[in-house]
């Protein structure tokens, strides 16, 4: 079968790889959709980060570069191990893409995703989206609606990173929020937040990421820092007080800083952002106003609820789809397109096949 295979920095082969065997516990999967994240970008510019690099085994997969890339896909099942009793052939799936201990349960109340040496398949070894084909250990396997379609599933991934994001930020309905960056992560932040009923505003730079804020409707105001003071903006919008939660969705320090001035007193800002450097972070205002600044990683018994949301219709992902092309263009329409016309997009997805 053919996959994506990263070897190195700027290393990206397509290639002919033997097809993966089924195994007990695991179930076969052929791959529909794969999105690119920034987070391959970032390995293709500056890695190997998440990937382990060539003759450094990851602990859990025991695999180095060359790997397999992908890590956001959907498909269909093929073929079970006999100890699956619960998905069958033909059934439509997403992954969570999550290589972590097999002595770490999935459940909820266990913060599964803070475990030692968890990686992520399609970075850290186990295969990838970006092949014709998969197999993946049963816990990893979520079933969804033979209505949803396969192209839009592939957006499931990064909805569960901002819909992990949400609850890290303890928000509820009717609260307001302000999300700085509306690329791919927080257009799907914003679009969980205005699924769970809050009031949402966004601030952004580029002019086809503001249009799909509006266009989506997953922001009820999008304002651009060059036009006006987007705190000033917010508080205006509170009677003064401030947004209740700041999601920081563009590694930008002056956008951290804006949500230190948008939210009120108490307020809590979520960074969801993996920085490539270290900020300067404004402590005076942060302890002021008593805010309570934190972290988000990955995912954690959240694709259930995002799964739901999208069977629903309560969130639509296609509009959030700006390009399809075929594994031998990755490179040069996807990689390449995102990384000098990356405001013109907001997610490219892949056909393995094509
Ligand atoms: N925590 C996690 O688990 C997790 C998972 C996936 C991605 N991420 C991270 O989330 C971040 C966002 O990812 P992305 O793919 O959406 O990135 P992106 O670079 O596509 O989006 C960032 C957006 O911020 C906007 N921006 C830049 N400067 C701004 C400013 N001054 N004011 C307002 N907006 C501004 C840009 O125009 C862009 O649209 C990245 O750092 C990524 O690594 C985190
Ligand atoms: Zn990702």
């Amino acid at each position: 079968m053919r996959a994506a295979r990263y070897y190195d920095r700027k290393d990206i082969r397509i290639e002919e790889i033997e097809e993966p065997t089924l195994k007990p516990g695991h179930v076969a999967i052929d791959v529909a959709w794969c999105g690119i994240c920034g987070t391959d970008l970032h390995e293709y510019l500056e890695g190997p980060i998440f990937i382990p690099a060539h003759g450094h085994p990851h602990p859990i997969s025991g695999e180095s570069a060359p790997v397999t890339l992908g890590h956001e896909f959907s498909g269909t099942v093929t073929e079970v191990a006999e100890d699956v009793t619960d998905l069958a052939p033909g059934q439509k799936v997403v992954v969570e893409p999550y290589i972590i201990r097999e002595d770490v349960e999935a459940r909820p109340g266990v913060d599964y995703q803070l475990s030692k040496d968890m990686n992520f398949i399609g970075l850290g070894g186990r295969g990838g989206g970006l092949s014709e084909k998969i197999v993946v250990e049963r816990r990893w396997v979520h079933p969804i609606a033979d209505h949803v379609a396969l192209d839009h599933a592939a957006l499931i991934e990064p909805l569960a990173v901002g819909h992990h994001a949400f609850v890290r930020s303890g928000a509820k309905t009717g609260d307001i929020a302000i999300v700085g960056g509306a690329g791919p992560i927080g257009l799907l932040t914003a679009a969980v937040l205005k699924a769970e009923g809050l009031t949402v505003f966004i601030s952004e730079l580029s002019e086809a990421r503001k249009a799909k804020a509006r266009e989506t409707g997953v922001a009820d105001e999008v304002f651009d820092p060059r036009e006006v003071d987007v705190a000033e903006e917010v508080r205006r919008r509170t009677d003064g007080r401030g947004a209740d939660v700041g999601f920081e969705c563009s590694s930008v320090p002056v956008v951290l800083d804006m949500l230190l001035d948008a939210v009120r007193p108490a307020g809590v800002i979520v960074n969801v952002s993996i920085w490539g450097h270290k900020p300067e972070v404004d402590m005076p205002k942060l302890v002021l106003k008593e805010i309570a600044l934190v972290g988000t990683i990955g995912y954690s018994n959240d694709h259930q609820r995002v799964i739901k949301l999208v069977e629903e219709g309560k969130i639509d992902l296609g509009p959030f789809i700006t390009g399809r092309i075929g594994l031998d263009g990755l490179v040069s329409e996807g990689f390449e397109q995102l990384i000098t016309n990356n405001e013109a997009h907001v997610k490219i997805i892949v056909d393995p096949r094509a």
